[in-house]
């Protein structure tokens, strides 16, 4: 068994008890289980071994290089969001041809960085970007390798903050205006369009949607090499939600590639997947100490933990639900509670009226399910120090993010 589980009566990442961890490396910390990222990934890599594809780890999810570097050596390729998560990819070992780069909005020095390095592909936003792009690429003597992103105008029916494949978005450029760029793209000596981008959103727990977006792009693919238009890949972004809840509705990896290969087949093209939530979110979880419980006047408790909102922003962000346990279970009557975090914001609520059993101060508790968009999205609001992040290899835990210190914080503060 990988990953988080309870063995005898304590709950375990890949066998190690949570108390040695936190006694080791104190609280809040963030834990991944190195078996279960591994296993993840293999499993949405083999989903798709019937056609030629690449994995892009999505380093948005988790940009800690430790489980980035992790991603790369199961043989991940990967997929920057920003000027920063560029550098997190040359770090952990990518070569330039290994990485894709998306983001609306990206600066001047990025793209001269991009196009300097010679990516894989930089998935443009705009007409004005791949202006941009084209005139650096001239100024550096070099062809730069561009897809273009289309917003396929489809709903992703997830949380409208992480939906990004409908029209009112600010993602990507409409199927008409990418008929008409792809077209001038291709007659600039400064650019080689490579292929075609879609990602739709995040947390996507039907494969219809997604089928739906890359059945778009796929058509117009076909559209443009009909024209004479060489591409090279079909990137569909990532997507796959995960369960968060017990019993939660969610596609698999195979299901995934079965509403999508016979789609992507037809162009000829390689498949390229930037997947991130599905791979490293049900590797991590939170470990957290309970610091104070305070009884409601209606009955209902709150548990007070050391984590908070600043170490996971899922809740207070968009309402997300994480399950949340004591590491080890008291017998005794259960209670009614609010597990909350200590930032100054009622929105720093982890857990709303949760059934618990019994918890007392010094317990620790699990916040499971933190693996990609937790420790990620961390802030030192409050000048809260940011957690520390341990991960579990080969039975054994390593710390690969060290817990900031105040002094930390403050040395950027003139
Ligand atoms: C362009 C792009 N690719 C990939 C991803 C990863 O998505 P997910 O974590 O849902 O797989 C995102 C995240 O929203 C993204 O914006």
């Amino acid at each position: 068994m990988t990953g988080f589980f309870r063995r005898h009566t304590e709950w375990t990442c890949d066998g190690t008890p949570l108390s040695v961890v936190a006694h080791t490396f104190g609280t809040p910390t963030h834990i991944y289980s190195g078996a279960h990222l591994t296993e993840r990934y293999r499993a949405y890599d083999a989903a798709f071994r019937d056609v030629a594809h690449r994995v892009h780890y999505a380093i948005k999810a988790n940009a800690t290089l430790g489980i980035v570097r992790h991603m790369r050596q199961l043989g991940a390729a990967a997929d920057a969001n920003s000027g920063g998560e560029l550098e997190v990819a040359l770090r952990a070992g990518f070569l330039p041809s290994e990485i894709v780069f998306t983001g609306v909005g990206k600066t001047h020095a990025e793209l001269e960085r991009a196009v300097g390095l010679g990516l894989a592909a930089i998935n443009a936003e705009s007409l004005g970007e791949v202006d941009r792009i084209s005139a650096i690429a001239q100024a550096q003597g070099r062809q730069a390798h561009v897809a273009l992103r289309i917003n396929p105008d489809v709903d992703a029916g997830s949380h409208p903050h992480i939906s990004t494949g409908s029209r009112i978005t600010k993602f990507g450029v409409s199927l008409d205006e990418a008929r008409h760029m792809v077209k001038t793209m291709a007659s600039k000596p400064s650019l080689k369009v490579v292929g075609l981008h879609v990602h739709i959103g995040s947390q996507i727990t039907s494969a219809a949607p997604l089928a739906k977006g890359a059945a778009v792009v796929a058509d117009l693919a076909r559209e443009l090499m009909a024209h004479g238009i060489p591409l090279e890949h079909l990137d569909v972004g990532g997507g796959l939600g995960i369960e968060y809840q017990d019993h939660q509705a969610v596609v698999s990896p195979d299901d995934y590639a079965a509403a999508l290969l016979p789609i992507v087949r037809s162009t000829g093209l390689t498949l390229l997947l930037e997947p991130g939530r599905w791979l490293v979110g049900p590797g991590g979880a939170l470990l957290t100490q309970v610091v104070d419980l305070k009884r409601r006047p209606d009955g209902k408790w709150f548990v007070i933990v050391d984590a908070g909102m600043t170490d996971l922003m899922r809740p207070a962000l968009y309402g997300a639900f994480h399950r949340i346990e004591p590491v080890t279970s008291r017998d005794g009557e259960p209670i009614l509670a609010d597990i909350v975090g200590p930032v100054c914001e009622t929105t720093d609520t982890l857990g709303s009226a949760r059934m618990l059993p019994p918890v007392e101060v010094g317990d620790l508790m699990v916040v499971r399910d933190t693996g990609a968009y937790g420790a990620v999205m961390a802030s030192n609001y409050n000048r809260r120090p940011m957690a520390a992040e341990v991960l579990i290899e080969n039975g054994a835990p390593r710390l690969i993010r060290r817990r900031q210190t105040v002094d930390d914080i403050l040395q950027w503060d003139l």
